[in-house]
């Protein structure tokens, strides 16, 4: 498994990564009309492009093919954060958040946040992230459920991803810190 950085001409492979994630690996937790209007089955190829190029994600590789991607902006917010349906549980995602933990700490951010799909709130749970509003967000006239989710950086005594260190520390201090609305 490799990880690299977005290079031009990845853009099909990523809209293919994209487009399986959400069509199979999502389908248990949306509507078929609510998987169209988030991953078009024609999509405007240059407005993905475009879209793709303006993230500058992280790419993982195994064997050669593109087999998940996740982005972090220069304010802590995840844009995009898919993998393939042919590689779940492979430890795609694990790689991926381990290198958004490393970027984080490099342009020293505070806070990680990102719109979570319901499919994918169990995996930033798992990595530390809480639950701050629950959204609903249209999109080509579709209503898409998803939670903004934050994960303070400042709190973690081991900075790796998801340890069990930083699991127990985190729940010993959530309830503390969130407000009565947390996980509504
Ligand atoms: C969520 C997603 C990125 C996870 O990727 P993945 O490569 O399968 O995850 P990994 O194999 O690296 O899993 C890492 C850890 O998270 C756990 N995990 C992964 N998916 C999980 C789930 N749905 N529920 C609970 N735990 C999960 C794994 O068990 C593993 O835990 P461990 O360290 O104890 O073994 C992937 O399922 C996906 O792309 N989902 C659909 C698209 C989507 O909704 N993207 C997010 C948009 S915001």
């Amino acid at each position: 498994m490799q990880l690299r950085r977005f290079r031009p001409g990845d853009e099909a492979a990523l809209h293919r990564v994209h487009f399986s994630a959400v069509h199979v690996t999502a389908a248990r937790d949306y509507t078929p009309e609510q998987l169209e209007a988030w991953a078009s089955s024609a999509p405007d190829t240059a407005a993905w492009a475009r879209r793709i190029q303006g993230i500058n994600p992280f790419v993982v590789e195994i064997d050669g093919i593109i087999a998940g991607y996740a982005d972090v902006q220069p304010t802590g917010y995840i844009d995009h954060f898919f993998v393939s349906a042919d590689y779940p549980r492979q430890g795609v995602g694990r790689l991926l958040m381990d290198r958004i933990h490393d970027e984080a700490a490099r342009l020293g951010l505070n806070t990680l946040t990102s719109d979570v799909s319901r499919t994918a709130q169990p995996f930033f749970e798992r990595f530390g992230f809480r639950v701050i509003e629950q959204r609903q967000p249209v999109r080509h006239g579709v209503t898409i459920p998803n939670a903004l989710m934050r994960k303070d950086l400042g709190r973690e005594t081991d900075r790796r991803a998801g340890s069990a260190t930083v699991q127990r520390f985190a729940e010993q201090h959530d309830d503390a810190d969130d407000a009565p609305s947390y996980r509504s």
